[in-house]
């Protein structure tokens, strides 16, 4: 890697000068993570991560980074890498600072991104956090020695999950997963609430238009394009949805959309979201369709979710008309705006979510990693669900920070869920 520069802890980011910023930032981002902060003061007392190793890739930004200088503090040996497209210089290196193997640079290219993410495997974690399994699939493919430290890896996304169900159905998983973003207090907030503020506020802040009496399409409703949905619709548009699950286009309907097919629907959207999880779930022929201005912008995580690469030969020469914002000149005079270069648009041309919906899922990360540390030896290879006491303990924490309190159920109403007999 030439020209990379190494310092303290053999950590390889862009500039080690920038800690301070960066520093600042994370301590930012940790005065809005109460329960991230609990599980920290719960991790200690316990010691249960202390010298434990963890591997972790996720976006190298604030409230991402918090969740390993959140680990380290707790007395773990962690190691995080992340691709260049999604890491802050600055934030990198602070997060180095503070005890962290850091293995993300802003500009590195697509083979130094694989050495990084060996960098984490030679660590040889017990655990790894891992986001759309890439290093679980590393770990399986051209790494296995990483295997034989690996007790069992807890991943992020959605995305991800379907890898890793892929690899447990060919009989190719050799580690028990959990797919915390199946925990409720993951998908039911970030997905949703997350994903729709920050994908709109993304698009919005690249584009500086108004979203209020323009035309949107959805395509995909499940938590994302809910999330998406109800927030457009908020803020005056009028929003259409497009899916391929019949349950789902009914409760788009009942939720009181639009609901129509793509190659349709495009012939009117002055806007187009995906959050399908799936490639070519916009093909080049449904764009061709869209009326001249159109924007669009990409959800999901999948890189591909719309024909990226036969926009491209369709229309050669697209122009970068503002940060994030490029144009794509179609043959017939009409254009169209692809936001984030067609990546996962809230962090490829914005923030990404509010670090207080991040609380929430990196409280379920660290404490799904605590599990697998004390329990995962004795796990099943496959991929489990987040255990339900994760979700509760989270769940119930940020309630506490928020000075909110809830209800419980009398020791009668607790008998009525196992006393059948009782039944009327
Ligand atoms: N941007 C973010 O920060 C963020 C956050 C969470 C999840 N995600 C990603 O967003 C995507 C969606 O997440 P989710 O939790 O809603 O996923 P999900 O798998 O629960 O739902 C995907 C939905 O898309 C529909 N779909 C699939 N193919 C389609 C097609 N060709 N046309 C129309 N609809 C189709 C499915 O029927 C389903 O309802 C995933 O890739 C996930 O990893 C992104």
């Amino acid at each position: 890697m030439a020209g990379v520069r190494r310092h303290s802890l053999r950590s390889v980011v862009k500039d080690p000068q920038l800690a301070p910023g960066g520093g600042r930032k994370l301590d930012l981002a940790g005065t809005w993570a109460p329960v991230l902060n609990r599980v920290r003061e719960r991790l200690l007392a316990e010691g249960s991560v202390r010298d434990r190793r963890i591997g972790i890739i996720l976006p190298v930004e604030p409230k991402t980074a918090y969740l390993a200088v959140m680990l380290a503090q707790s007395g773990a040996q962690v190691a995080l890498a992340a691709p260049g497209a999604l890491t802050q210089d600055d934030v990198a290196a602070g997060v180095a600072e503070r005890g962290v193997q850091v293995f993300a640079r802003s500009d590195s290219t697509p083979e130094e991104e694989l050495e990084f993410y060996s960098e984490v495997l030679d660590r040889r974690p017990e655990v790894v956090i891992d986001d759309r399994a890439a290093l679980i699939r590393m770990a399986h493919t051209t790494h296995p020695q990483a295997l034989q430290d690996l007790i069992g890896a807890s991943e992020e996304t959605t995305t991800g999950v379907v890898t890793l169900r892929a690899m447990a159905r060919a009989g190719a998983l050799r580690i028990p997963c959990i797919a915390a973003n199946d925990a409720r207090c993951k998908h039911l907030f970030d997905n949703r609430y997350g994903t729709g503020q920050s994908t709109i506020t993304a698009v919005l802040d690249s584009t500086n238009l108004l979203l209020a009496g323009k035309v949107l399409l959805v395509i995909g409703y499940s938590w994302v394009g809910k999330g998406i949905a109800a927030r457009a619709r908020g803020m005056g548009a009028k929003v259409t949805v497009s899916e391929v699950d019949p349950i789902a286009a009914l409760e788009a309907l009942h939720d009181g959309f639009r609901v129509a097919p793509v190659t349709e629907a495009c012939q009117t959207a002055e806007i187009v979201m995906t959050a399908t999880g799936v490639p070519n779930a916009l093909p080049l022929e449904a764009i061709e369709r869209l009326p001249d201005g159109a924007l669009l912008a990409n959800a999901g995580a999948v890189d591909d979710e719309f024909d990226m690469l036969r926009l491209r030969e369709r229309a050669p020469g697209a122009r970068l008309v503002r940060r994030n914002v490029e144009e794509f000149r179609l043959a017939e005079g009409r254009s169209v705006f692809v936001i984030g270069d067609g990546k996962v648009v809230n962090l490829s041309a914005g923030e990404g979510h509010p670090v207080e919906i991040m609380d929430l899922t990196f409280s379920v990360q660290a404490l799904s990693a605590r599990h697998l540390l004390l329990r995962g030896s004795e796990m099943d290879s496959g991929v489990h669900l987040p255990p339900p006491e994760i979700d509760e303990w989270v769940a119930r924490q940020k309630l506490e920070s928020l000075g909110v309190s809830i209800d419980h159920l009398t020791p009668e109403q607790e008998s009525f869920f196992s006393d059948w007999e009782a039944h009327a």
